[in-house]
C-alpha cells in the first residue's frame, strides 16, 4: 500500500515502490495502478518474464502488450517515433493514451506478440510514473485481470483475479479514469483510433486534425487491427443487455424489461446512474456515476460489471448513453460486456 497522494519525487523512497521495482528487474511480476486501471507489469525486454505475464492472465499470446516507459528519453532504442506520434505525445503524454508505432526488434517478441509495431504510453499516475523510474526498464503491462473479465480499478480487483499468480500489487487506491488508454496506429499519414478509451477522438481530432476510425471496431465480420478488440471481454456471467435512448421513455422500457424478468424468476440487475437509480423499484440497481459527468460513469463501469458477478444475477439491463466523448468509450465497453445485444425501439 503506497500513499497515492505523494508526488513522483517523493514515492521514489517508498519501500513498496523500490521492492515493486527490484522484482520487475528479476523478471518477476508486479500489478500496480496507472490513471486508467491496474497495469500487470514485467520487463519488455525479457521474453521469460512477460511469457509469465501471459500464462498468469490466461491470455491468448498473439495479443500485443503496452509498453510503459517514465520518460522519451532511451525510447530510440527501441523504437521509432513519427511526426504525428510526436504531435499527439506531447499534447497527451503523459496520459491515457498508447501509440502504436514501428520498433527496432530489441524488445523481446512476446512483447509485441511478433508484429512489427508496438504500442507505447507513459502513464501519468505518479505511483505508476515512480515504479517506471524506479525499474529503470521498458515495462510491458496488460491490464491486470484475467483474461475475459473487467479490467481491475482497484487493488482488490487484482487480488480477485490473480492472488497466488504473480509476485506482488502495488495498492494506489481506485484509478482515476476507469476505462483504459486510447490506441491510436500513428504508422501511417493519417492516424487511426484502435480502442476507445480515456482521450477521446475530439481531443486528438483537435491536435492532430484528421483522425480515422479503425472500421473493425464498429461493424459486425470487420476483422480489428488491434488483435485485443476481437476477443470477448469483460463480458459478466449474466446476460447483459443494453437499452436504448434516453428519460421517460428508456427508464419505462427498462423498468418494464426487468418486471418482466423478475416475474420469471430470474435475478435481475440494471445498470444506470445517480439521476435514475431511484427510478427502479426493482432488482439490483447499481449506479456506475452521474450521467451528466461521463467521467464519474467510466470511472465506475468496470467495478459494477464486477458486482453484477459478485451478486451472481441471471440478467443485467443497462441503460445507453449517446456516443460521444468518453461516452464513446463507455458504450465501446458496454456493447462488448452485453455482446451486442441493444434493445432499440
Ligand atoms: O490503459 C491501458 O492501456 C492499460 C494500462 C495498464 O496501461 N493497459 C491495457 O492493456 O489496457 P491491454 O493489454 O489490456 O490492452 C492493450 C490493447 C489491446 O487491445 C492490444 O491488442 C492493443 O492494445 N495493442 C497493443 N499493441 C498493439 C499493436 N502493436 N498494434 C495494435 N494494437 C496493439
Ligand atoms: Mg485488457
Amino acid at each position: 500500500r503506497v500513499n497515492e497522494q505523494w508526488d513522483e519525487a517523493k514515492l521514489l523512497d517508498d519501500p513498496s515502490i523500490q521492492e515493486a521495482a527490484a522484482l520487475i528487474q528479476q523478471g518477476r511480476l508486479v500489478a500496480f495502478p496507472t490513471e486508467t486501471v491496474y497495469g500487470l507489469g514485467a520487463n519488455a525486454r525479457s521474453g521469460e518474464a512477460v511469457t509469465s505475464i501471459f500464462t498468469a492472465k490466461g491470455r491468448p499470446s498473439d495479443n500485443p502488450l503496452i509498453v510503459h516507459i517514465a520518460d522519451t528519453s532511451a525510447l530510440d532504442d527501441w523504437a521509432e517515433m513519427p511526426s504525428q506520434g510526436t504531435t499527439l505525445l506531447q499534447r497527451f503524454w503523459p496520459g491515457p493514451l498508447t501509440l502504436v508505432i514501428r520498433h527496432k526488434g530489441t524488445l523481446a517478441q512476446e512483447t509485441t506478440a511478433g508484429l512489427t509495431t508496438v504500442g507505447v504510453r507513459i502513464p501519468s499516475h505518479p505511483v505508476a510514473r515512480a515504479l517506471l523510474r524506479c525499474a529503470a526498464v521498458p515495462v510491458a503491462a496488460p491490464s491486470a485481470n484475467r483474461s475475459g473479465r473487467p479490467s481491475p480499478t482497484t487493488a482488490e480487483h487484482v487480488w480477485q483475479d490473480l492472488a497466488g499468480r504473480i509476485d506482488g500489487i502495488v495498492d494506489g487506491g481506485m484509478t482515476g479514469v476507469g476505462v483504459e488508454s486510447t490506441v491510436v496506429d500513428v504508422t501511417g499519414e493519417v492516424p487511426v483510433l484502435l480502442r476507445p478509451g480515456g482521450i477521446t477522438l475530439d481531443q486528438l481530432r483537435s491536435v492532430v486534425g484528421e483522425v480515422q476510425v479503425d472500421p473493425g471496431l464498429e461493424r459486425e465480420g470487420e476483422v480489428p487491427r488491434s488483435p485485443g478488440m476481437k476477443y470477448r471481454h469483460y463480458a459478466p456471467h449474466g446476460q447483459m443487455w443494453l437499452v436504448a435512448g434516453s428519460g421517460d421513455k428508456q427508464r419505462t422500457k427498462v423498468k418494464q424489461l426487468a418486471n418482466e424478468a423478475i416475474q420469471q424468476g430470474k435475478r435481475v440487475a440494471i445498470l444506470t446512474t445517480v439521476e435514475n437509480k431511484d427510478a427502479y423499484p426493482t432488482g439490483h440497481v447499481l449506479s456506475l456515476g452521474s450521467r451528466e459527468n461521463p467521467a464519474s460513469v467510466a470511472q465506475g463501469l468496470y467495478a459494477a460489471l464486477r458486482t453484477c458477478d459478485d451478486i451472481g444475477v441471471d440478467i443485467i439491463y443497462a441503460e445507453a448513453f449517446p456516443v460521444e466523448g468518453l461516452y464513446h468509450s463507455v458504450m465501446n465497453r458496454l456493447l462488448k460486456a452485453a455482446e451486442g445485444r441493444i434493445i432499440i425501439d
